[in-house]
């Protein structure tokens, strides 16, 4: 049987958490959800984030479904480093996969782009670079300070990511991967990516490969994304381009992701892109596509492949006949993508 563990969270979390529950209900019936509090309101309760205790028994589901974690009270990194760093690193969720699309139905902000014309996925390395921790800080607060944050690259790490990059692009009809970095000066590492990208691109022959720097795949998010397929990139790099393709494709309310260990030695964890979203948490108009999408990518995760796309066509078909300018009720489209995909 399949267990899943579910953090709701904070805010809209909980909110579009119950509507991705009813739609894997739907296509996958008898998964067995463990609910576990954590997030900003058990920290104001008890001080803790995450519990050594509650480590332990998340590592024991097949995967973790996550709402958003955050609150405006909580100490910045108190949640994102405590929480969310520390699930992906103490499962070594390396690849952290997300998938963009202009929808049909869909309008973007971009004026060259037809709904359809962009489906891309970014592979972004999840456990190191920026976001490793590695750094420190002395004479703080004295106008001596100094603040130290390196990028830690290590072969292993790097070639495992871009490993997954090109399986994943095998299975696409387009085949090709784009590595971004900025290898003109960041050198050392650019070049430990740039080596294990080539080495790997030689046993792919069948996959098309191209390099860009970051700042020119910045710009060419916005004025051709279309021309993406698979990109892989770094830590820091990854968590902006995101940000970017999940803008150009209708925004944050669509934008699902996953952590995932691709070996399954740990449970990967799925969640929307945006965050609880305090400033309409509780009104019950929260987008719980994003959510419902980051279900789908939990179902293919875990080998339920016809589960998954079934959701996915649930959400075009949602996304297909939404009438412009109709305010959204979040339960009354959990209710009818679950309807949907339910057959
Ligand atoms: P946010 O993503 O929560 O909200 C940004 C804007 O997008 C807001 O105007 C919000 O109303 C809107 N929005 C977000 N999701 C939506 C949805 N499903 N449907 C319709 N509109 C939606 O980002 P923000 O405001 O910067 O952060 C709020 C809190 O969330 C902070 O505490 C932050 O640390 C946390 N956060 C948590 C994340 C996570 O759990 N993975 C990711 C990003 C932020
Ligand atoms: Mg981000």
């Amino acid at each position: 049987m399949t267990r899943i563990a579910v953090v709701a969270g904070d805010g809209i979390g909980p909110e579009v958490v119950t509507q991705a529950r009813k739609v894997i209900d739907a296509v996958l019936p008898g998964v067995e959800a463990t609910g576990y509090d954590l997030g900003a309101a058990r920290y104001h309760r008890t001080g803790e984030v995450l519990p050594d205790s509650v480590l332990t028994e998340l590592a024991g589901h097949d995967a973790i479904l996550l709402g958003a974690v955050g609150d405006p009270t909580v100490p910045p990194g108190v949640l994102e480093r405590g929480l969310l760093l520390k699930l992906r690193f103490a499962f070594d969720q390396y690849v952290n996969l997300r998938p963009s699309r202009l929808w049909p139905g869909v309008t973007g902000p971009l004026a060259t782009v037809k709904p359809g014309e962009v489906d891309l996925v970014v592979v972004r390395e999840g456990t190191e670079g920026l976001y490793a921790g590695a750094g420190g800080s002395l004479h703080r607060d004295t106008a001596a300070e100094v603040a130290t944050e390196e990028s830690l690259n290590t072969r292993h790490g790097v070639e495992r990511v871009i490993r997954d990059a090109f399986a994943r692009a095998g299975r696409r009809e387009r085949r090709k991967v784009t590595l971004v970095h900025k290898t003109n000066v960041l050198t050392h590492a650019g070049s430990l990516w740039a080596r294990a990208f080539a080495a790997v691109a030689a046993e792919h022959p069948d996959v098309t490969t191209e390099y860009q720097h970051v700042d020119a795949a910045a710009m060419f998010l916005v004025t051709q994304p279309q021309r993406y397929d698979v990109v892989v990139t770094d830590n820091l790099f990854g968590d902006i381009l995101t940000d970017i393709a999940a803008a150009v494709t209708g925004g944050i309310g669509l934008a699902a992701s996953g952590c995932i260990n691709p070996e399954g030695r740990y449970p990967s964890m799925f969640e929307p892109v945006h965050g609880s979203a305090p400033d309409i948490a509780g009104k019950g108009v929260a987008d719980p596509v994003a959510a419902v999408l980051s279900a789908a990518l939990l179902l293919e995760q875990l080998g339920h492949a016809d589960a998954a796309s079934r959701v996915t066509e649930a959400v075009a078909s949602e996304l297909a006949n939404r009438a412009p300018g109709v305010p959204l009720r979040t339960d009354e489209v959990g209710d009818r993508l679950a309807e949907y995909a339910a057959g």
